[in-house]
């Protein structure tokens, strides 16, 4: 491959998610493989600012493929959303000789790739990191199967004590805006409901839903909550509006939280990463620029970022309909 790209810089940002290690080992060694230097920046592009830079080769990423987290740390960085804070980060890029960029994050990271891009021609390529899913061109985001993992296997833990004591239990999950973690996980883990931010299930439909399930002689439910659900309640003020309703329940509230974010990366996600490292590394070293790698048809493709960014994920409403049907 000839390519006039003699450097590449890659960075994590926004939130962390599993499966970012090992996207990291990819584009370090993907770089490697190809005589290209590569170099890591701390902390996204706070570190880009201020020249928070480490060359990396192949061993300096041993023993990570299997770590949640992320060895170049992360943050949402307030200045580099400003004209300033980008000079600056552009010009520690052109000191340190970086001439290419691959940004692991989500939306709000690409964005900040997409206007570094167009202010100063810089080539950037993104791998859609985040728990969440909610990027549009692919089917998958690095981590959010470690994380439906995660929540089905703490949801199959709360089952275990709620059937014990025919306790309903409200659990909330991740997702400000989208509803992707609760919904699979809500279906794989047999929740009674399921409330996400895409769809407003509306009050009564819930209390319907419960008095239908005590009706048919469960003596235990599980409730699965998005955090941004549209039902206009959060988790504490939901349970005790139930309580109002059906003063019979016995209701007790979990709330998953980051534990969510972490732990190791699920073989799925570390495959993923490290085909989106190669795919991204290649793509830059062929010429392209301003896309991002995803996963389409089970095969690696790139998107535009500008469509990355402003696509949406929608939900499948087939599993809306499979979750309601599991509730007989
Ligand atoms: O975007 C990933 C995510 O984990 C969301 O699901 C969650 O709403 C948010 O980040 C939490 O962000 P923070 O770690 O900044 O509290």
């Amino acid at each position: 491959m000839t390519s006039k790209i003699r450097k590449i810089g890659v960075l994590t940002s926004g939130g962390d998610s599993p499966g970012m290690n090992a996207a990291i080992r990819s584009v370090v060694r993907t770089c490697a493989y190809h005589n290209v230097e590569c170099v890591g920046i701390y902390r996204g592009y706070q570190g880009m600012i201020e020249g928070d830079f480490k060359e990396m080769g192949p061993r300096t990423v041993n023993n990570i493929i299997n770590k949640g987290g992320t060895v170049l740390k992360s943050a949402r960085s307030k200045e580099f959303m400003t004209v300033e804070g980008r000079k600056k980060a552009h010009e520690n890029l052109v000191a340190a000789g970086v001439d290419a960029l691959v940004v692991i994050g989500g939306d709000g990271s690409f964005t900040g790739a997409e206007v570094f891009n167009s202010e100063y021609g810089f080539p950037v390529m993104g791998i859609p990191g985040t728990i969440d899913n909610d990027i549009f061109g692919t089917s998958h985001t690095l981590g959010y199967d470690t994380a439906l993992n995660t929540v089905v296997d703490c949801i199959d833990k709360i089952r275990d004590t709620a059937s014990s004591h025919n306790r309903l239990f409200l659990v909330e999950v991740m997702g400000r805006d989208a509803g992707h973690i609760a919904l699979n996980a809500g279906i794989g883990a047999g929740a009674e409901e399921i409330l996400i931010p895409e769809e407003d299930l509306g009050l009564e439909r819930l209390l319907e839903s419960l008095r239908k399930s005590k009706a048919s002689g469960k003596s235990s439910s599980i409730v699965v909550i998005a955090e941004g659900d549209k039902i206009g309640k959060n988790v504490f003020e939901l349970k005790d509006y139930i309580e109002e309703n059906f003063p019979e329940y016995d209701i007790r509230v979990s709330v998953l939280g980051h534990m969510q974010r972490g732990g190791s990366p699920s073989c799925y996600d570390r495959v993923l990463a490290s085909r989106f490292g190669v795919k991204a590394v290649e793509s830059l070293l062929e010429g392209k620029s301003n896309y991002m790698v995803g996963m389409l048809n089970d095969k690696v493709a790139l998107t535009p970022l500008e469509q990355a960014i402003k696509g949406s994920s929608e939900i499948d409403k087939e599993l809306l309909r499979v979750s309601d049907i599991m509730t007989t």
